[in-house]
């Protein structure tokens, strides 16, 4: 079965450049592993092999160690420098890891490749974009306002 949702792949250029490099290389970074996800998702819908799936679960994977390194040095950045709304961006980095460490367990459990398409082209874009463009704008824009420099 099929889900009509619409497909979304996002380009480096797309998400917003927030004032400090560390965080846009980490955001491309980020936008790189999610592409490559989205090829492996094609792959294992052409051929729902075992090679393919144990492909995709391992990318899944290196996404997740990828996205906990991200959110702690964003964490970290806005402890160094007092961010003001700490708790309400480490709450959406807290909501965000939840959400693809469940998905990452629905996948090994039940190999519904719907679930992952699903967050991979709908979810986690939409959320990503928003992110970006709020949380990681004001933190960045912060941070150097009050003296912080690209490391
Ligand atoms: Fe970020
Ligand atoms: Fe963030």
């Amino acid at each position: 079965m099929t889900t009509n949702t619409v497909r979304k792949t996002l380009q480096q250029d797309e998400i917003p450049s927030v004032e400090l490099d560390f965080m846009n290389a980490t955001h491309f970074e980020e936008i790189k592993i999610v592409r490559e996800i989205g090829e492996l998702i094609d792959t294992y819908i052409s051929e729902n092999s075992d090679e393919n799936q144990q492909a995709l679960s391992k990318k899944l994977n290196a996404w997740l160690d990828h996205t906990i390194l991200h959110f702690e040095r964003e964490n970290a950045l806005m402890q160094e420098t007092g961010f003001p709304a700490y708790e309400i961006h480490a709450s959406e980095h807290v909501k965000a890891l939840n959400l693809l460490r469940e998905l990452i367990n629905a996948w090994s459990d039940s190999q519904d490749i719907e679930l992952v398409k699903n967050y991979i082209f709908s979810a986690w874009p939409t959320w990503f974009e928003q992110h970006v463009n709020t949380m990681d704008m004001m933190t960045a824009k912060f941070a150097v306002i009050n003296g912080y420099q690209n490391p």
